[in-house]
């Protein structure tokens, strides 16, 4: 970039780096779900490690289709240039109903699939807890901009998006304790797990945070400037 690019366009390019970035991290269990999918379907071959697919195969596909939509349209909801296009509002209304289904089917296959040792009591506590939340947040986020409450619609989609993200940070996680230290032992894999989420949960409140301070530093808006509600 020189230093004679405009303001303009240099704010612009920068407001698709967090998409960028966001569906970057979400390719590798974008890329694992695809995988599962195409197993599911050419008929492989049922080992047990992935015979609890073949026996209910309807919620991990339905998992992995919502959560791969999730995961790359939200990800462009956080792009500023689409946020105030029609674009926005359409995609939104793709994204909130997949994050549903991928948080609803988590919780289902929490619930039902006989999961192998290696996933400890704590992952499975976090994962109920983080299900019902990353479910929960999304159904604020949406009353909220039912409302024209956009501050509030924009923190609790943060958090769900943080939540379904935690898919893509794990891989992170795991990556240099695996090639250091090997395969996780139950307890270590859950903490990997766990961190991950962490992890997510605290940028998001960051971002929350400095969107906040932001938006308390700019004057208030003009009455046919407030943002318009959801039909
Ligand atoms: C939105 C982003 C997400 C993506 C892209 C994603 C991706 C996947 C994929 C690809 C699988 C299949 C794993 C395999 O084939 O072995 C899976 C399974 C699963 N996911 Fe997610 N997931 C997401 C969010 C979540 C969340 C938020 C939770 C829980 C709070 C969750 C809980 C589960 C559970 C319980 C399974 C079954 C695991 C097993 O049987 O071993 N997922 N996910």
């Amino acid at each position: 970039m020189t230093e004679s690019t405009p303001p303009r366009r240099r704010a612009g390019r920068s407001g698709w780096l967090a998409p960028a970035g966001l569906i970057a991290l979400s390719l590798v269990p974008v890329a694992a779900g695809a995988f599962r999918v195409a197993e599911l379907s050419s008929g492989a071959a049922v080992t047990p490690a992935n015979a609890r697919f073949f026996d209910s195969p309807v919620p991990v596909v339905v998992h992995v289709i919502a959560s791969s939509v999730f995961l790359v349209l939200g990800a462009l909801q956080f792009a500023p240039a689409l946020r105030r296009r029609r674009w926005h509002r359409l995609a939104g209304r793709i994204v909130a109903p997949a994050g549903l289904l991928s948080a609803l089917s988590a919780l289902w296959m929490t619930l039902f699939y006989a999961m192998p040792a290696i996933n400890g009591p704590a992952l499975f506590v976090m994962r109920l807890v983080l299900g019902a939340a990353m479910a929960a947040a999304i159904v604020v986020a949406f009353a909220a901009i039912r409302r024209g409450d956009v501050a509030r619609h924009s923190a609790w989609m943060t958090r769900a998006y943080a939540i379904g993200l935690g898919a893509g940070t794990q891989v992170l996680v795991f990556l240099p304790w695996t090639l250091v230290l090997g395969a996780p032992a139950q307890t270590a894999h859950d903490v990997l797990m766990g961190a991950g989420w962490a992890i997510n949960l605290v940028v998001a409140e960051v971002l929350i945070r400095r969107r906040a301070g932001r938006s308390a530093r700019l004057p208030a808006p003009t009455p046919s400037a407030a943002p318009a509600r959801l039909s």
